[in-house]
């Protein structure tokens, strides 16, 4: 056997040992044991290969891989803090060099907005280390009965038990049971174009801002803990805020003690543009979370920021905080974070948003806006919607936004549909040469799905 044929049959039982063994997240078993998995191979740069062939990543991954693949810098920070340090915590104030000046450049980041940072690994787990930081400040406080949580419809946060309740879709609840009641109460989104139809922008903020604050009054404020807010809404459909609506909601907040958490997850580290997209925005959260573009997702990184108004009240116990994970301070994933905003910073990843890729991504947009298949088409630094309206149903409108993506990746785009909605992170190293390409292979399968 030559070693190409070797190659190929070590893949082929990889795939079977793969449906045998592997149980994937968000995967029907009997679509992958009829299909087989998508086999990922390598990666360079925005481009990925899936199954064979080499397509532009047009996610970046899961949202995740802000700088692109295979960069020799990351890949060599985790290589020289594995070899130095390959483990080390927060536990009773134990620390390590790279996460103490992770600590720091991520306070330097959010110009102050945000003093002290707690780390854990993912996404879900920087959720619900918010919601016993937020339990915790209100507790500090004299106020333990602010228990409940405030979160939106469409919103993702998530998929441990108290992340996935804090998440507004339907389709991540029913087989569990969830939301766990009277834990989280859910307000409309800002989601202009299903749900704010007639209305104009200014009208259609000042009824989301009644809506949310007649909720604070109903439930009483002195029972409310927090408001979980992305900043733009990811995985339930790249809905942006019009203009008004995160100062309305913080103004809303501030005047009920309401804690605003700003879950920046898929938004922090230059999705839109400016680092964090509460900046991009101008609002001001009390707490934020990130994940995700932090480390590029090359090594699991995930981080609570605090502001003064929140580790003031922190700093008055006398008593440990009790909770932390074994992975609370890696040091590897601090040494990779630091390269991976280096990365962002010496290549000034985000003037390449402002100037390149935003304006290519809007231009191509506003094109695809005039399809008639297309009912909205929005984006914002690299992230970019098309919200179908073929079908005359929300199922039929869903299933050509499946059939879309299908023939995007045919024709070499990775996409990702969400219901009737067809998203695009797009990775902060793209060119504008790539987004255009990108925006012809979707005009291309949008006008092959018709068919
Ligand atoms: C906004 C937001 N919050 C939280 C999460 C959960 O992150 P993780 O999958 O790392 O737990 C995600 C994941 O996509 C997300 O988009």
């Amino acid at each position: 056997m030559n070693q190409i044929d070797a190659n190929a049959q070590i893949e082929s039982d990889c795939l079977i040992a793969d449906v045998k063994h592997h149980l994937h997240p968000v995967t029907n078993p009997q679509t992958l044991e009829k299909l087989g998995p998508i086999l990922a191979g390598d990666a360079e740069g925005v481009y990925v290969r899936l199954n064979g062939e080499k397509l532009i990543d047009g996610l970046s991954g899961l949202g995740c891989v802000n700088v692109g693949y295979g960069n020799e810098k990351l890949c060599r920070a985790a290589y020289t803090e594995m070899k130095r340090l390959s483990f080390s915590h927060g536990f009773v104030g134990q620390t390590s060099k790279t996460v103490a000046q992770l600590s720091e450049k991520l306070a330097k980041l959010t110009n102050y907005d945000f003093d002290k940072f707690f780390f854990a690994s993912t996404g879900s787990d920087a959720n619900e280390s918010a919601v016993k930081l937020a339990y915790y400040y209100w507790r500090l406080k004299g106020q333990p009965k602010r228990k409940v949580l405030l979160s939106r419809e469409y919103a993702y946060h998530g998929n441990t038990v108290l992340a996935t309740a804090l998440t507004g879709i339907e389709h991540y609840h029913f087989q569990f049971d969830l939301p766990l009641a009277n834990l989280v109460t859910r307000v409309e989104a800002p989601y202009a174009y299903r749900c704010g139809v007639g209305l104009t922008s200014t009208e259609y903020v000042r009824k989301l801002a009644e809506s949310l604050e007649e909720k604070i009054r109903e439930i009483g404020p002195e029972n409310v803990a927090a408001f979980f807010v992305e900043p733009v809404q990811g995985a339930g459909g790249l809905i942006m805020p019009p203009r008004g609506y995160l100062q309305a909601v913080q103004e809303i907040c501030n005047r009920h003690g309401v804690l605003l958490i700003a879950d920046e997850v898929v938004t922090g580290f230059g999705k839109t543009g400016s680092m964090f997209a509460y900046q991009h925005y101008q609002f001001k959260p009390d707490i934020i979370t990130m994940a995700k573009g932090i480390t590029s997702s090359y090594y699991p990184l995930s981080a609570v920021g605090l502001s003064q108004k929140v580790t003031d009240v922190l700093s008055t116990a006398n008593e440990e905080f009790v909770h932390g994970f074994t992975n609370s301070g890696h040091p590897v994933a601090a040494a990779v974070a630091l390269a991976n905003i280096e990365v962002i910073e010496e290549n000034r990843l985000l003037d390449n948003v402002k100037n390149a890729i935003e304006p290519a991504l809007r231009r191509g947009m506003e094109k695809l806006a005039k399809h008639p298949a297309v009912g909205e088409a929005r984006s914002i630094g690299v992230m970019a919607a098309l919200d179908f309206c073929h079908g005359n149903s929300l199922a039929e409108q869903t299933a050509f936004c499946e059939k879309v993506a299908l023939e995007a990746f045919a024709r070499g785009l990775v996409t990702r549909p969400m219901d009737p909605v067809l998203g695009l992170l797009f990775p902060l190293i793209s060119t504008a040469a790539e987004i255009d390409e990108s925006m012809t292979i979707l005009e291309s399968a949008i006008n092959a799905a018709m068919l």
